[in-house]
């Protein structure tokens, strides 16, 4: 196995706005990211991902970047940015940049250049059609809903946008658009950035003539290009955001010859709770066994011969606990079981804030609710006779703003997130659920976190170990083992509110625990609600 930095790291992705403010404005920013790094120390991370901090209007909290080299006011200025990677680095930790190179904001310089007329040497920058103003090039939908063709009057053209109308689509077939692209990147490598993730990397070679978005024909050849000119030249993380990624695309995006990313976000033990064919919010029963076969697919199918990245979470996704854990009576032990079944398997673990407290989804009002994929479907719904209750009863289940409530500091008013008003409201149970109260606590989430990231390190069974599935037709249990040279590692864990018998009496017998989310155990044949068991030998 290929050696590299990232393979016993762990990533911790902040989303900027929620989570710490500095100055007041309800909004968190750079500064307050700079005060918390000790806490981001403790819990031992190698590096962190950071949602997008560039100039942008915020029609998608960032996702619609207007200057790729700057930084948008209310997060702070390029001084702190680099004051933010110097402070990380004091502690070992890297900065990751999110890229978003699918699309622009509609108030990007070269945007604005590119609809003044069809012959300014930006207007190719972008994706345009001619057409007659009513009839649209085709009946495309975009993801925020919506036609994905926008009608410029001046121009008598529509241009393309997968997302919202403010954030039209970069011609990437335009070799201008790509340089441009290539030399941002290198200035951010210059300025001491330790990797990049790719916003929906895998819709950018996109072909809207044939109706294709995902996995263009020249996606890999786009891929392959932009990392030799850039990434190769460092030695850095990168990770590709790929819906529609397979196992065999995966090889590709994370060959271990380097060619194009260090690994990507694929999606598909993500999608099981949704109906086949229809949308995210369209709610499906949780399909254990299914969760089960598909995580352990993308374990064997990939090993040696390409890397995954490990998730529960992240800012566009409900909080895990609230989904596959139960975040009202087994809050703290099933928020530890889903850590340390993910954590135990092979890859890079990627934590979202407020993970590692067991922070749940938030069931609002629609008043309160900022987020434009969110806003949008309630109103499409609602038109379209869905029921108050229906479009809710999705939205509080999958709705991104889940993920996006403020970080929960400690017990005081704003969770300590913020002395003005918050953005979004902040959850209301963050009296009980905080970070103070779990630091220092050897019992709490966090604990259980910061123990998973130090035994990464300490046990290289975690990086190469080949990765089994035990008990495969279980109903109840999540378990595998891991096999290295010289070790072996085994993971058992009760995904259910009752106790159930444990059948692996035999194979832990000579075995050592290594880590569990109660605080002893009394009956080894038995695993109680939500119990989780990690041995070694
Ligand atoms: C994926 C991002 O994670 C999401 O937040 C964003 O809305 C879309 N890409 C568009 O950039």
């Amino acid at each position: 196995m290929i050696k590299k930095w990232w393979k016993d790291a762990v990533v911790y992705q902040i989303y900027p706005r929620s989570f710490q403010d500095s100055n007041g404005d309800g909004i968190g920013d750079l500064k307050g990211i700079i005060q918390r790094m000790g806490y981001l120390g403790e819990l031992g991370i190698d590096a962190i991902w950071l949602s997008p901090v560039y100039k942008s209007p915020q029609d998608d909290n960032g996702y619609d970047i207007a200057d790729y080299q700057d930084i948008e006011p209310m997060f702070g200025c390029l001084d702190d940015m680099e004051a933010l990677i110097a402070e990380a680095k004091k502690y070992n930790i890297r900065i990751i940049m999110d890229l978003v190179l699918n699309h622009s904001s509609d108030e990007h310089r070269w945007f604005l250049e590119a609809k003044k007329s069809k012959d300014n040497p930006y207007h190719d920058y972008y994706v345009w059609r001619d057409g007659k103003e009513g009839v649209p090039p085709n009946d495309m939908k975009g993801v925020f809903g919506g036609s994905t063709w926008e009608w410029v009057p001046e121009l008598k053209q529509y241009y393309f946008h997968q997302f919202s109308v403010k954030q039209p689509d970069l011609n990437w077939d335009n070799p201008k658009v790509r340089r441009e692209i290539y030399d941002m990147i290198l200035w951010w490598m210059d300025k001491g950035v330790g990797g990049f993730r790719l916003d929906v990397i895998d819709q950018i070679a996109k072909e809207p003539d044939k109706k294709i978005t995902q996995n263009g024909p020249n996606l890999h050849k786009y891929i392959q290009e932009m990392s030799r000119e850039t990434f190769q030249k460092g030695d850095l993380i990168t990770v590709g955001e790929a819906w529609g990624a397979t196992h065999e695309l995966a090889k590709l995006y994370s060959n271990p010859d380097g060619s194009e990313f260090s690994m990507v976000f694929q999606f598909e033990h993500i999608g099981l709770d949704q109906q086949e064919g229809k949308e995210k919010w369209d709610l499906a029963p949780l399909p254990f066994l299914k969760l089960k076969q598909v995580l352990t697919r993308w374990q064997t199918e990939i090993y040696n011969c390409g890397w995954n990245s490990l998730f529960w979470n992240n800012h566009d996704l409900p909080r895990i606990v609230s989904r596959w854990g139960n975040d009202k009576e087994y809050r703290v032990e099933s928020a530890k079981m889903l850590a340390i079944l993910l954590h135990g398997m092979q890859g890079t673990p990627y934590i979202y804030q407020g993970e590692e407290l067991g922070m749940t989804n938030a069931a609002y009002e629609i008043e309160d609710y900022r987020d434009i994929e969110t806003l949008n479907m309630y109103q499409e719904r609602s038109e379209q006779g869905y029921t108050k209750e229906e479009i809710m009863n999705s939205i509080h289940a999958k709705g991104r703003d889940n993920g996006r409530t403020p970080m929960q500091w400690d017990d005081t008013e704003n969770a300590g997130f913020t002395t003005g008003t918050p953005w979004i409201k902040v959850n209301p149970n963050y009296k009980e659920i905080n970070a103070k109260s779990q630091v220092n606590d050897p019992d709490s989430i966090f604990s259980c976190y910061r123990k998973l990231v130090q035994l990464r390190k300490e046990y290289p069974v975690f990086v190469d170990g080949k990765f089994r599935l035990l008990l495969e037709d279980d109903e109840n249990i999540f378990a595998y083992e891991r096999q290295n040279a010289e070790q072996k590692l085994v993971v058992i864990c009760n995904f259910y509110g009752e106790t159930v018998e444990m059948p692996l009496s035999e194979e832990i017998e000579d075995m050592k625990l290594l880590l569990g989310n109660y605080k002893e155990i009394k009956d080894v044949t038995m695993l109680r609600p939500y119990e989780a068991r990690m041995y070694i030998n």
